[in-house]
């Protein structure tokens, strides 16, 4: 593959995340095989059709290169992204929709559009939230359809996972980076910056992550000290889970997401408004680092 500026780079443990979706896409049509429905694949945070993989030793990465992922590395092995996934897996989707905020990796989707002339895919070059939410307001009476959400940090909108609930026809797996971006922004210092409040705000819908990050502690002379509790991802994990189950009506286990040093990164959530798929996610889920896409 040509080297590109514009490509996304991930560690090795995205291979974990692509392969439970690309299972979870291949069981998905098994079902849907003999309905009459219309497909629709959704991808927020498309990524560039194809990643190259991070070297081991680049694991460490830091808060800035998450919310800017611009990396530069000598390694030179790529992985298929998720639009090459879902494009790829079973008879595939009547529609896919891709969303990516960067022009640059935006054109290299475009080029799958030649590499898959028979499919319907559109590339939308803007905010995946205002992007999904729209499309969820007009999603189609005989439509059924699985969303990939994939933000590197706080990025995705609980308006937008609302909205896709809302709609009653969509799978959502989720990609809940927070190991990884979002607990790092809750900071020791319970005076958390204003642009950072906003970010977690939006994330989860609710102000209820503060009160579950800070716990009041009472000081030598009685004043009230809140302090960053140990359990924050924990609790902020299961914030969101109840928050999904709430919207969707059904979800399974997450699964936990490690660094090659066995370090945690993120959660893989799954949530429909449908409870027959929950099973197979279920096991998928359960997989962990051991799922392989079909063969
Ligand atoms: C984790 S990567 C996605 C990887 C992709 N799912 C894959 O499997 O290859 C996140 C992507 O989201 C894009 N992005 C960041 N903020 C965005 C936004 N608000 N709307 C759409 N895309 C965004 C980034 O440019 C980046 O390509």
């Amino acid at each position: 593959m040509k080297k590109s500026h514009a490509e996304n780079v991930v560690g090795p443990w995205a291979k974990q995340k692509l392969d439970a979706l690309e299972s979870y896409l291949a069981a998905y049509h098994k079902v849907m095989k003999n309905q009459k429905f219309k497909l629709i694949y959704i991808d927020a945070f498309a990524g560039a059709g194809w990643s190259r993989i991070r070297a081991p030793e680049q694991d460490s990465v830091t808060l800035g290169d998450l919310l800017d992922s611009e990396q530069e590395t000598a390694q030179e092995e790529y992985i298929k992204g998720s639009p090459l996934r879902a494009l790829g897996t079973g008879p595939g989707f009547d529609q896919y929709y891709f969303f990516e905020a960067d022009k640059r990796r935006a054109n290299l989707l475009c080029n799958l559009k030649e590499e898959y002339p028979h499919k319907k895919v559109c590339v939308a070059v803007e905010d995946a939230n205002s992007g999904v939410q729209n499309l969820a307001r007009k999603f189609p009476e005989f439509a059924r359809g699985v969303a990939f959400l994939d933000p590197y940090g706080p990025h995705l909108e609980w308006k937008t996972v609302e909205a896709l609930a809302g709609t009653g026809k969509v799978d959502a797996i989720i990609n809940f980076p927070i190991n990884m971006a979002i607990n790092r922004l809750i900071t020791k210092d319970p005076d958390v910056r204003q642009s950072w409040m906003d970010l977690l705000d939006n994330c989860f819908g609710t102000r209820e992550w503060y009160d579950l990050a800070y716990e009041q502690q009472t000081g030598l002379f009685g004043n009230d000290l809140p302090e960053k509790s140990r359990e924050t991802v924990e609790r902020l994990l299961g914030l969101y889970q109840r928050r999904l189950n709430n919207a969707f009506g059904h979800t399974v286990a997450p699964s936990l997401v490690r660094n090659t040093q066995g370090r945690p990164l993120y959660y893989l959530m799954w949530a429909s408004s449908h409870g027959r798929g929950a099973p197979i996610a279920d096991h998928i889920m359960k997989l962990g680092d051991r799922v392989r896409p079909p063969s």
